[in-house]
């Protein structure tokens, strides 16, 4: 007898390889899911998994759901959205999970996908980050606010408890997938001709600014493979990095996307921030410009050594792969 996974939030960038990687484990025997819209598991060749939709905000809808497994995964978030709309969803869905998750008689293990952002922006952070660094979350940035009182609340949650508690912390997935770091660049926007012609005119390209940052990109299989061992391992709970090896720059990403970059010193990002976080009225997708004010290069020697997790994807791999599905771009520089 396999065990059985309950998944929040498995219709995402994140939960469509999370399920498809606890499908081909052979320990996973059933797989629950839940989330709001329609869905059909048929449709990804899934056989293990069952799909409800449910919202996590509906404490009696999770209990049901939890109650079914012995391994809770929980993925779902608003990751892009309002600050207020986020927070609405993301604190008290998230506390609902872990409450029930606690209160539940079958469960014995809890594994919740955080992220790099917890740990928020801070020049006193050491360079890389470990997993003992406290996750203080940068209040300018909602996510990043909210993944690091997530992770309070799962503390709060769990304290006294038997549950095992695997947190994951990944930088930014992506791959074929998971082509949310595409759509977000701005010109991603732009009418189809209009990308067209820039590939025909470079110099039409927008020109974007590189302050020298670097960035980490993990690959959605990657991540899925690392949620798929938690819910397995006998590797001890606790916090693990994920990354994907190696790091690029913004200029490799704008690149692969069709934009120009041109660097500009890296104090240009501290000011525009600095500056956004004392603007009144701030849009919620301009926060996400906090990210690049300093390095939040995670190191992942501990997923690696004590979980046994071991990334197929550089992250110049994985920005290749995304690009190459996106925009057919030849990333040069990798
Ligand atoms: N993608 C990244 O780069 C990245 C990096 C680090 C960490 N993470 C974390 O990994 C987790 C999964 O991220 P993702 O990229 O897969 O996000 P995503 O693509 O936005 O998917 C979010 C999932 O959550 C579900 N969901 C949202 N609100 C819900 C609600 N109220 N009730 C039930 N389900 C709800 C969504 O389905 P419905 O909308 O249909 O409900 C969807 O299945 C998140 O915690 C995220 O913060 C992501």
């Amino acid at each position: 007898m396999g065990i059985t996974v309950a998944v929040t939030g498995p219709t995402g960038e994140i939960g469509i390889s999370a399920v498809t990687a606890l499908e081909n484990d052979p320990a996973v025997e059933q797989i629950w899911g839940m989330a709001r819209r329609p869905f059909d598991p048929a449709d990804h060749g899934w056989k293990k998994a069952t799909y409800i939709e449910g919202d996590i905000l509906d404490r009696e809808a999770v209990e049901k759901l939890v109650e079914k497994a012995d391994v809770v995964v929980h993925l779902a978030f608003i990751v892009m959205g309002s600050r207020a709309e986020s927070e609405r969803i993301n604190l008290a869905g998230t506390r609902n999970v872990f409450e029930a998750t606690v209160a539940a008689e079958r469960p014995s293990r809890l594994v919740y996908t955080s992220s790099v952002a917890a740990y928020g922006y801070h020049s006193d952070n050491p360079v890389p980050l470990t997993e003992d660094v406290p996750t203080r979350g940068s209040k300018e940035h909602y996510y990043s606010a909210q993944k690091a009182a997530c992770e309070a609340a799962l503390v709060e949650a769990t304290e006294g408890s038997d549950l095992e508690v695997y947190v994951l912390r990944p930088c930014i997935v992506a791959g074929p997938k998971a082509p949310a770091l595409a759509d977000a660049m701005p010109w991603a926007q732009l009418p189809g001709p209009v990308r067209e012609a820039t590939k025909l005119v470079p110099a039409l390209k927008p020109l974007i600014p590189d302050p020298g940052i670097p960035l980490q990109l993990v690959h959605h299989d990657d991540v899925a493979l690392a949620i798929a061992m938690c819910a397995t391992t006998t590797a001890p709970a606790g916090a693990y990095n994920i990354a994907g090896t190696g790091e690029i720059s913004l200029s490799d990403v704008v690149t692969a996307f069709g934009a120009r970059p041109v660097r500009v010193p890296a104090v240009t990002a501290k000011i525009a921030s600095a500056v956004l976080a004392y603007a009144p009225f701030v849009p919620s997708a301009l926060e996400w410009l906090h990210v690049g004010r300093t390095s939040v290069v995670m190191d992942t020697t501990r997923a690696e050594t004590v979980l046994g997790w071991h990334p197929a994807h550089t992250a110049a791999e994985t920005l290749a792969e995304l690009a190459d599905s996106r925009y057919s771009t030849a990333v040069t520089r990798l």
